[in-house]
């Protein structure tokens, strides 16, 4: 890809980038949220035309103008969110759009399920061609994507952001795939904000900054804080810095919870924990031991079987998800797109979402939109929310603006406790480094703070104390100096406790 630009109203996306990959190589995309990754590589996959500039593949001079044209010239993308059919199962989905049908009906359905079980053999992607995919992991439904990329002959797989919904087990299988593909002669290009994991698995990096092109680097003799660098264009503090908390009153109480998921079965079984105003309460765990639907229970999205939650001495078991905001608690969620945001508002309705029936938005039934503009004003230049002003669509930033824009709504609430489900996920380091040192000062503001994390490191360096959950039950408790292994052997259900 050589000098190619993208303007969207007000933001030039792309300004001359020049980007190249080789045959058997992954290549890393690194970048400030907003940096114009997603527009770079939406620009390949033919989903965007691009303003200016030419692509090149094999040599030879190409422009798309759908994504079909870019597939048939062998180009895969996976999303970071997934654009699987839940109901349909992994083989028909790997093929839809691809089989061959005659008159409206599918010729042979059955050599289309072999193809794919042979495929999924092959690459070591341990999926059931036959399940359903609302029935997989995530990590799995992936895996689908990549299968979907791979049936329809690509050759060059662009993964945007693939591990940030991972856990790292599934992570590191996920490497293991892209090995193979590599040596398959699959080129294949990683977008990440895990420093760590672009040094493990790229061949070379490429590092935008606000729309243009900073540098190419081979990933040996990079470092962490040298690609940061480059990326930020300054310093950046990869630890947290922290002083002793000051602790006060207990603003949040759950006792002895117990909370079903959607199925039915028993995800939360008798989970008791406080949280004291002025610090930051920590939960580790493996994805799908009881976090999501103990966040959801807190902040009134799932009701709970028994148990109670109190916030600052009011009782607040069945209240709904409105009374649980009402009494204080501000919510980072952990799917910014499904449960943070309306896409198609602006920004600044999106950060009058909560409130914007009450004093100063509205009085006596009437809404004032200037003082909406203005709050986000404020908030899009403390939280450097990039990409747009107050009435740009929510939809059109990119996924880690989004992201800042829905924890700058719920710090800015004023809550006394804040539950932060994975409020990282999907920023760069600078902001990274941003919001854990919020988080602090918002902690020493006298807020309580819970924070659940799949990232180890993140718990381990905010939190004042860490609870292990699983398997829907705290299976350890820490204060002060803990060791990773000590947490990730409680983690897999390893720990004292659970022994005894
Ligand atoms: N469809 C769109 N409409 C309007 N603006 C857009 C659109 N897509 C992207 N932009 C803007 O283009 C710029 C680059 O966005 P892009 O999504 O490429 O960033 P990114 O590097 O992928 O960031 P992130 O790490 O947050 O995903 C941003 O300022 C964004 O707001
Ligand atoms: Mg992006």
């Amino acid at each position: 890809m050589r000098g190619i630009r993208k303007e969207f109203p007000g933001v030039v996306a792309n300004d001359e980038v020049s980007f190249e990959v080789r045959r058997g190589e992954v290549h890393a995309l690194l970048g400030e949220n907003g940096a114009g990754k997603s527009t770079l590589m939406n620009i390949l996959y033919g989903l965007y035309r691009p303003d200016g500039g030419e692509i090149r593949l094999n040599g030879k001079p190409v422009s798309f103008s759908s994504a079909r044209e870019a597939i048939n010239a062998g180009i895969g993308m996976v999303h970071q969110h997934f654009m699987l059919i839940p109901v349909m199962t992994v083989a028909e989905n790997v093929v839809l759009g691809t089989e061959p049908v005659r008159e409206g009906v599918l010729l042979d359905e059955r050599a289309a399920a072999r193809r794919v079980a042979d495929m999924a053999k092959t690459f070591n992607f341990a999926v059931d061609p036959e399940a359903l995919v609302e029935d997989i992991s995530v990590g799995q439904q992936q895996r689908v994507e990549i299968m979907k990329a791979l049936y329809r002959n690509a050759d060059v797989l662009i993964l945007d952001e693939p591990t940030a919904v991972l856990t790292p087990q599934e992570a590191s299988d996920l490497f293991d795939i892209l090995q193979t593909l590599r040596q398959e002669g699959m080129s294949i290009i990683f977008i990440s904000h895990k420093l760590n994991e672009v040094l493990e698995i790229a061949d070379r990096i490429t590092v935008l900054r606000r729309g243009k092109t900073i540098e190419t680097v081979s990933r040996h003799g990079a470092t962490e804080a040298s690609l940061a660098r480059a990326m930020v264009g300054r310093d950046v503090l990869l630890r947290v810095d922290k002083p002793q908390a000051a602790t006060g009153d207990v603003l949040l109480t759950v006792q002895d919870l117990h909370v079903r998921d959607d199925r039915g079965i028993e995800k939360v079984r008798g989970v008791s924990l406080d949280v004291r105003a002025g610090e930051i309460v920590g939960i580790a765990g493996v994805d799908g031991n009881g976090q999501s639907e103990l966040i959801d229970a807190l902040t009134g999205l799932q009701k709970i079987e028994s148990g109670a939650v109190t916030i600052a001495g009011r009782e607040l078991s069945h209240a709904s998800a409105r009374a649980a905001l009402d009494a204080g608690i501000g919510h980072i969620p952990e799917d910014r797109q499904r449960r943070g945001l309306v896409l198609e508002f602006s920004i600044a309705e999106n950060i009058a979402l909560h409130d914007y029936a009450k004093p100063p938005t509205a009085r006596s039934g009437w809404l004032f939109p200037g003082r909406m503009v203005q709050r986000a004003k404020t908030l899009i230049k403390e939280f450097d929310v990039r990409g747009g002003g107050p009435l740009t669509r929510a939809g059109g930033l990119s996924g880690g603006n989004q992201q800042k824009l829905v924890v700058a709504r719920e710090i800015d609430r004023d809550p006394k406790v804040l539950i932060a489900a994975q409020p990282t996920r999907g920023l760069d380091v600078g902001a990274i480094e941003y919001l854990h040192r919020r988080l602090v000062a918002e902690r020493d503001e006298g807020r309580a703070i819970l924070l659940i994390s799949l990232e180890l490191e993140e718990i381990l360096s905010l939190s004042d104390r860490i609870l292990v959950l699983f398997e829907g039950e705290i299976v350890g408790e820490h204060t002060g100096e803990v060791s990773e292994e000590t947490i990730g052997l409680e983690m897999l259900g390893g720990g004292e406790k659970a022994v005894a």
